[in-house]
């Protein structure tokens, strides 16, 4: 047995060196760390096959004086915190004192940096004697060179330059989701991969995740008590069959953490079904006392002091973002720029003794239609001719999806809206609406209608069985079912919400799923499914005709609903085709 012996310096960094620098994308997240805790503006990445070969991260931050230039190489030696109270506190990416001296140790380093007062930069390559006057504006310029050369399996370990790259990017596009005010560029081999200019949160969003994302996108920003939550999360239509596009960041640092990704999981529970993955850009702030980075080699995790407290504030801020009725909601639902649509004279003005809609709806689409069909009659419109409708302006603001044109196939209702048609999928709207209907009267104890006339209906024993057994269930729900002979149900009260549909369907639906799975202690947790198939069952069915103001009716309730832009099972329910796409159809101004 050999005996026991302090390791070399260069050893123990090495060893160091194996959590930290992981590979060529560890050493450019530490670098750009570094970077924006010196207060820079502006970083540029240059990264040389896959950064084996090189990385190199100049900044315009503080810059490091020239007596401290060796200090940065040394391991435990850190400019960001002094005490055990600093790191509970912690506010900077850094604080161990340990990245540049783990990289030192495996890779060919220098750093060539300048203080706003110096005269001119200075330049120390890692295991030189001194420093060297150098050229340089202002900032920090680190040089990572041939990475693993003195530790060859390490670089067995690495994948195709690509790949590596890839990691980096990665690595970049995290960094750069988190502080939209620094301007970013990564290049690889020469070329430049990416130029981000220093903008606000949605202007980054849209330049990393893309445009669409943003139309799907929901902006979150919630605060309660010393917790703020704020960012965007896309609707259920853009799920994705990945998690590739989840970003979670704490105070700005970006985390994989379970507890987030539950929450975030959660929130989406009920609109989003199957194996999609949702997508967003969050950002969670809270007192840098309440959460522990100091748990992690790369600092990926964290743990929170009051981690039910964080779960459940992170859940509700975004399924309330997730949930706010379309007319309420902070997406580019309605850009203020849009032209009004031309309204032909062919537009129908339904008398109002054919109205069933709500009193002001109803008065609001006569108003509008009546101006329209004035305006249309006396000069022939053509889109370039006719002004404007200031009603139609007005009531589009209300009114984001629009009015009804008509149906098509008894399948989509085709309807105007400021910015050109929307396209919705009857039944799967009703459904979504009727579902969140039946969740807030099942909350608030349901209604039930009794029927004048009971429907009777030949049931099985195990429906009879059923109808008897789950008795309590099915009033909780709102149904009155009770056996009426040897082989009979009467159906005798529905939930008010459904008392217009097909009353022997839903009841036996109903009792097929009770029985399949009887309801009476778990209903709590079962209730909603069950709902979703009263809901399922109540909604209009397609081929079913509709009048104009049934399906305007249908439009304003889905705008009044929470989460209607998604059916129960996470399609969407309408699509907006703006009149950009439709010229884009027939080619025009081409
Ligand atoms: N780009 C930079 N501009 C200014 N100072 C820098 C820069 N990079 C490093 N430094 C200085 O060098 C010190 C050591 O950096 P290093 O990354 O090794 O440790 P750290 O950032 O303090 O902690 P950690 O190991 O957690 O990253 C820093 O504390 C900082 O003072
Ligand atoms: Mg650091």
């Amino acid at each position: 047995m050999p005996r026991i012996h302090p390791l070399p310096d260069l050893l123990i960094s090495q060893i160091a060196a194996g959590e930290v620098v992981e590979r060529p994308a560890s050493v450019l997240k530490e670098l750009v760390e570094n970077s924006l805790d010196a207060g820079a503006t502006r970083i540029d990445a240059q990264i040389e096959e896959g950064g084996v070969k090189l990385i190199r991260v100049a900044d315009d931050g503080g810059g490091i004086p020239r007596e401290d230039l060796p200090l940065a190489f040394a391991r435990h030696a850190t400019s960001k915190i002094a005490t055990l109270d600093d790191l509970e506190r912690v506010a900077s990416y850094g604080f161990r004192g340990e990245a540049l001296a783990s990289i030192a140790a495996v890779a060919r380093v220098s750093i060539t940096s300048r203080t706003a007062d110096a005269g001119h930069a200075w330049k120390l390559d890692a295991g030189a004697p001194d420093c060297a006057p150098a050229a340089l504006a202002a900032g920090t310029v680190i040089v990572v060179a041939d990475l693993y050369f003195n530790t060859p399996a390490r670089r067995k370990f690495l994948k195709s330059a690509a790949t590596e790259f890839a990691h980096c990017d990665d690595v970049l596009v995290r960094m750069a989701q988190a502080r939209p005010d620094v301007a970013f560029s990564l290049s690889h081999n020469g070329q430049v991969k990416r130029r981000l200019p220093a903008t606000d949160f949605r202007g980054r969003a849209r330049d990393l995740m893309g445009e669409p994302f943003l139309a799907h996108a929901r902006a979150v920003d919630t605060e309660a008590g010393p917790l703020r939550l704020s960012g965007f999360a896309a609707l259920p239509a853009y799920a994705k069959p990945s998690r590739a596009e989840q970003y979670f960041f704490v105070n700005g640092r970006f985390v994989r953490d379970k507890l987030l990704i539950h929450a975030a999981r959660e929130a989406y529970a009920d609109i989003l079904h199957g194996a999609h993955h949702p997508a967003y850009v969050l950002f969670l702030e809270l007192d840098p006392a309440a959460v522990d980075v100091n748990v992690h080699p790369a600092k990926t995790e964290v743990r929170f002091r009051d981690a039910r407290g964080v779960h459940q504030f992170v859940f509700h801020a975004l399924q309330r973002a997730l949930a706010e009725p379309l007319a309420a909601a902070r997406t580019e639902v309605m850009p203020a720029t849009v032209p009004s649509p031309a309204i032909t004279p062919t537009l129908q003005v339904p008398s109002q003794s054919a109205l069933s809609l709500r009193e002001p709806d109803a008065r609001a689409y006569l108003d509008f239609a009546r101006q329209a069909f004035a305006d249309a009659a006396s000069t022939p419109p053509t889109a370039a001719t006719v002004p404007p409708a200031p009603t139609f302006q007005a009531e589009a603001q209300d009114s984001p999806l629009g009015f009804a044109l008509g149906q098509l196939q008894g399948i989509y209702i085709l309807a105007q809206n400021a910015q050109g048609l929307v396209l919705v999928d009857m039944h799967a709207a009703h459904e979504r609406v009727l579902y969140e209907k039946l969740k807030a009267a099942a909350d608030a104890a349901p209604t039930t209608q009794a029927l004048l006339v009971p429907v009777l209906f030949a049931a099985s024993a195990r429906e009879l069985a059923c109808a008897e057994e789950q008795a309590e269930a099915l009033a909780t729900l709102g149904f009155a079912i009770a056996p009426a002979g040897p082989q009979q149900l009467a159906v005798r009260g529905v939930p008010a919400l459904l008392a217009g549909g097909n009353v022997e369907n839903l009841a036996r639906a109903l009792l097929a799923e009770l029985a399949e799975q009887p309801a009476s202690r778990v209903l709590a947790t079962r209730r909603n499914e069950l709902l979703a198939t009263m809901a399922c069952h109540g909604a209009v069915r397609a081929r079913r005709s509709l009048t104009l103001p049934e399906m305007n009716a249908l439009l304003r309730q889905m705008e009044a609903t929470e989460r209607a832009d998604q059916c129960n099972h996470g399609r969407p329910t309408w699509v907006q085709l703006s009149l950009a796409d439709l010229d884009k159809l027939f080619m025009r101004g081409k």
